[in-house]
């Protein structure tokens, strides 16, 4: 039987500084006439929230306002928001923040069109979303997650302890990504940092797993090459719109290598710690990226020795298998000098690691891993996380 690879990518990027003042044409073009702004109190306090609520009402657009989503969004938060997004006769919806309130939004319009509740929508096979959710428009406000342009939104399930993943088809991807490096400017050097090792571990899983194909790989390539250059100047210059931009973009495309597929052992092992303990995503994901590629760069060394030249690595009278090691001795260093923690001081405990290591190996993502993993390989990279 065929295995048809296919890549599709449903969602029109738009990006500008300022750009968020043409949010209202946008919504008017997808035929929208009361969208559901979905954000946090994060985005609120930062002011953003005015700076979009004001751009819609000088542009006469009706809008609801939910401000209530919080990291790691659970079942509850979503099953509640698509009820109030029906209650109040809302036909459209604005993802403003971070990974979770575009996760949310995503998530919202999975149930306003196919009803029940966000539980009924764990990815399976075969999918479970039958019908696309309302016209979105994605805005992220920091630079990392790629929800803008992913075809993925991350829940968790407060039950399980476990965070699970809601997606895989087009038919939740966001119809416009309207992104403006602007609302970036004030984002703290330590959330840059981890937001864009995110999204630097979005394009380093994606372009070495086992779903890997040329369109993704190409993208995935020049974003590794993007944030190598330019997220620690975002890092140091907050302030600097052409660091915010160039980052921005390298998130967008690393979002995007994942088409409709998934990561692999460092989002595995994150999103699984992350849901026990509740941690943001971004920082136990840049942890725990150096450990998973020691242990997976023999799986793809031509692959990881390209990584190494895209991360500014000189390669040249390098066996393939030195070059392969030097991206992991690159990445390593570039996570120590954006001040990321270590896994024990983000607050995971070694005595879970057994509890850990059966999550992670459990999780969908181990799939896609480019060495095979076994319940003792988490064990070995758990450790090593536990080592320096
Ligand atoms: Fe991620």
């Amino acid at each position: 039987m065929v295995n048809l690879r296919s890549f599709e990518v449903p969602t029109v990027v738009k990006h500008a500084p300022g750009a968020v003042e043409c949010l209202p044409d946008q919504v008017k073009a997808l035929g929208v006439k009361r969208p559901m702004v979905v954000t946090d109190q994060g985005i609120v306090k930062a002011g953003i929230v005015d700076k979009v609520t004001e751009a819609l009402r000088a542009g006469n657009v009706d809008y609801l306002l939910f401000d209530c989503v919080v990291p790691n969004p659970p079942i509850k938060l979503v099953d509640d928001a698509a009820a109030l997004y029906a209650q109040e006769g809302c036909d459209g919806l604005i993802g403003l923040g971070g990974g979770s309130p575009m996760d949310t939004a995503k998530a919202i319009g999975v149930v306003a069109e196919n009803g029940g509740s966000i539980l009924q929508y764990e990815w399976a096979d075969p999918q479970p979303i039958q019908k696309p959710i309302p016209p979105l428009i994605t805005i992220p406000t920091t630079a990392g997650t790629g929800s803008e342009v992913t075809l993925w939104s991350v829940i968790t399930d407060p039950n399980r302890h476990i965070k699970y993943n809601v997606g895989g088809t087009p038919y939740i991807g966001a119809k416009i990504a309207l992104i403006d490096p602007l609302l970036m400017l004030d984002m703290p050097a330590h959330i840059t940092a981890s937001t864009g090792l995110d999204a630097l571990t979005h394009a380093i899983e994606c372009y070495t797993c086992g779903y890997a194909q040329p369109w993704p790989d190409a993208v995935a390539l020049y974003a590794i090459e993007t944030l190598a250059q330019w997220l620690p100047i975002a890092f140091a210059q907050g302030h600097n719109v052409e660091a915010r931009y160039k980052v921005a973009m390298a998130a967008m495309l690393a979002g995007m290598s994942y088409g409709t597929e998934s990561a692999g052992a460092v989002h595995a092992m994150s999103q699984t710690a992350g849901g026990y303990y509740d941690l943001p995503h971004g920082v136990l994901t840049a942890a725990m990226l150096p450990p998973v590629m020691a242990y997976n760069y023999l799986g793809e060394p031509v692959k990881y020795a390209r990584i190494a030249q895209a991360m500014g690595v000189d390669t040249n009278g390098m066996t393939t298998l030195e070059a392969a090691w030097a991206a992991v001795k690159a990445v390593k260093k570039f996570v120590k000098l954006l001040e990321i923690p270590s896994v024990p001081e983000l607050g995971v405990k070694e005595e879970d690691m057994q509890m850990l290591v059966d999550m992670a190996y459990a999780d969908p993502q181990t799939f896609g891993n480019p060495r095979d993993l076994t319940r003792k390989s988490y064990e070995q990279i758990y450790a090593s996380c536990f080592e320096d």
